[in-house]
């Protein structure tokens, strides 16, 4: 065990769980230093719950306004993970296809005006398609979720799932920017690989590099119906940033710069997010059986050494016993592990 001298103001319970999974952590940071190769090192963090820190697997969100590159990115984020890509508006397309019904209808006039789709429609979709195959190794959402319904949703269904995010990254950019690219845009709807006129425009004009296929626009990609999705991006989604901020999984990326330095910041971002241990502390409350999130904050004293952890619960969710929290093995490993690593101890 390191010799440190920190003490959890807590439940000695705390303490003690708090105590196990740091010699866990800290042996496994030794032998590294000795003999390990990395991947023993990163098969024994595995053992222990902690993510590896680079490599394939990833769960990611994408948040950003229309044009600012969230499809561009996930076509190479997705490709570098390794894991699926699930772009609601895309899914969304699809089934607007099927002219026959009222749904694809309603779907098709939602999107032509720059509204958003209804909530059980989108959900409908992600729930479908995370069960499949090439999402068993994580999964990129591109423009989803977009409401704070649809984040408390995926937060259940993730749960439920035993899954979570790992990083959520909002590409921002001012709006006078966006005109451009969305008017330049060409794809090729077949693969969903995207051009722009001006600035990625393909070999050949209006032909996917690919396959020789003509590109086309898309139908939403007009003046009036982006300055609709602005304002529905600005009013429905922009909350969630706050929402994930609040649970530590939050970064914002300038999205006005080149292709290639936004994917490299991008990477950057969500590989430093994997470093850390999964972190969401929750409390179990085991007679209602039920799952709830609590917000953390750690303050350090230096003077005496010591080390005090806060819990509240998250907005709108209802007040825990903090005792509770000792149940939960990973609460205090995050906590006190943060602490150590800012302090370059492991
Ligand atoms: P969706 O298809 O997701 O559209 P969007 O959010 O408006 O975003 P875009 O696809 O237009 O832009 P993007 O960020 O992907 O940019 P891109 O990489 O293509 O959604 C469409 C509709 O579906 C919504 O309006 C809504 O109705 C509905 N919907 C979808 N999800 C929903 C949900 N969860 N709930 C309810 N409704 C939902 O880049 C744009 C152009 O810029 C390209 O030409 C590209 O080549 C170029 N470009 C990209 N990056 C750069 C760069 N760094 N520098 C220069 N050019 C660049
Ligand atoms: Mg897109």
């Amino acid at each position: 065990m390191l010799n440190y001298n920190y003490i959890c103001k807590s439940t000695p319970s705390m303490l003690a769980e708090g105590t196990i999974s740091l010699w866990l952590h800290l042996q496994l940071h030794r032998q590294k230093k000795k003999t390990e190769s990395n991947e023993q090192y990163q098969a024994s963090l595995k053992n222990i719950g902690v993510k590896p820190q680079s490599g394939t697997g990833a769960n990611i969100v994408l948040v950003g306004p229309p044009g600012s590159g969230k499809g561009t990115q996930s076509n190479r984020l997705s490709e570098h993970y390794k894991i699926c890509q699930l772009s609601t508006g895309d899914l969304l397309r699809q089934a607007a296809q099927d002219k026959s019904s009222d749904e694809g209808k309603r779907i098709r006039q939602t999107m032509e005006a720059g509204g958003l789709v209804d909530d059980h429609i989108v959900m409908s979709l992600i729930d479908k398609n995370l069960t499949k195959p090439e999402c068993s190794n994580g999964f990129l959402f591109d423009g989803f979720p977009r409401t704070i319904n649809q984040g408390e949703q995926l937060e259940r269904l993730l749960e439920s799932k035993q899954k979570r995010l790992d990083a959520v990254l909002e590409y921002a950019i001012p709006d006078e920017l966006l005109k451009r690219r969305i008017l330049g845009r060409l794809i090729h709807k077949q693969s969903g690989r995207t051009y722009h006129e001006e600035f990625n425009p393909p070999k050949e004009s209006m032909k996917d590099d690919v396959t020789g296929e003509t590109l086309e626009r898309r139908s939403d990609d007009t003046t009036e119906t982006l300055n609709a999705r602005l304002n529905t991006y600005h009013k429905q989604t922009t909350p969630l940033i706050d929402f994930y901020r609040k649970r530590n999984l939050h970064k914002s990326i300038d999205a006005s710069q080149k292709v290639n330095d936004v994917y490299q910041q991008s990477l950057e971002i969500v590989d430093d997010f994997r470093k850390q241990p999964s972190y969401k502390p929750l409390s179990v409350d085991e007679e209602q059986g039920s799952v709830r999130q609590m917000e953390t904050s750690v303050e350090r004293n230096d003077f005496d050494e010591t080390l005090t952890i806060k819990t509240k619960p998250i907005n709108n969710q209802i007040e825990v016993d903090t005792s509770s929290l000792s149940k939960n093995f990973l609460f205090v490993y995050n906590s006190v592990t943060a602490v150590l690593r800012d302090r370059g101890i492991i």
